[in-house]
């Protein structure tokens, strides 16, 4: 049974927003190409800086057990406990350059643009993502052979939803936890930095 946990709103906002969250227990069913290709579609509209693109993403499917391997490996260990069903990994990367090779100051800002739009066309298609800071940043670089110039943002595992009782029992439990944010106030100000906007 999916796992639902829409966002408690203070005020109302866009159902793909509310249902957005991050599993870790994915379902035993591969992600065809063909699906997977209009979440990078949604990810190539994002807006970004002068238009520079600059994201980058590297896919493993489940199916070519040798990719998966190679990208479960650069997951930290807590991290492939519950990557490792994931059928698809991933790692979001970020060109530095601009046009003119200008160093760009929001590369990461408009990488994570692409990946809220990814992120979001996803649930249309039932599927759902976990992203993972926690990658092993040297590791991923080596094995894909990634350029000085292109930042190693995070990682992700890719699915449609499975049972919570396929993960340790510690993960399981955050499964079915309730999603929690900060106030609006605690982050939204005028006049000065703090001044809370009411
Ligand atoms: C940039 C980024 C890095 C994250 N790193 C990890 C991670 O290393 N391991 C993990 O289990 N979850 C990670 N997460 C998932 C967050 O913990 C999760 O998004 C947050 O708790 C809010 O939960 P929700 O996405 O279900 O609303 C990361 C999320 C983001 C956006």
């Amino acid at each position: 049974m999916p796992i639902n946990k829409p966002a408690k709103t203070d005020y109302k906002i866009i159902d793909l927003i509310s249902n957005r969250w991050s599993p870790r227990a994915f379902a035993e069913k591969d992600v065809p190409k063909d699906i997977l290709r209009p979440l990078f579609e949604a990810a190539r509209w994002a807006a970004s800086c002068n238009n520079s693109q600059p994201w980058r993403y590297i896919i493993a499917q489940k199916e070519n057990t040798d990719q998966f391997s190679k990208a479960l490996s650069c997951f930290n260990e807590n991290n492939q406990k519950w990557a490792k069903n994931a059928p698809v990994l991933g790692f979001v990367c970020a060109y530095q350059l601009m046009a003119g090779d200008r160093k760009s100051r929001t590369n990461f800002y408009d990488t994570g643009m692409a990946m809220a739009q990814f992120t979001l066309q996803a649930l249309e298609h039932d599927l759902y993502i976990h992203q993972a800071g926690g990658i092993l940043i040297e590791e991923v670089r080596k094995e894909y052979s990634i350029p000085d110039d292109v930042d190693i943002v995070c990682g992700f595992g890719l699915g449609y939803q499975g049972e919570a009782d396929i993960l340790p029992e510690v993960l399981a439990e955050r499964e079915l936890q309730e999603r929690i944010r900060n106030p609006i106030e605690d982050f939204v100000f005028t006049e000065t930095y703090n001044n809370k906007f009411k």
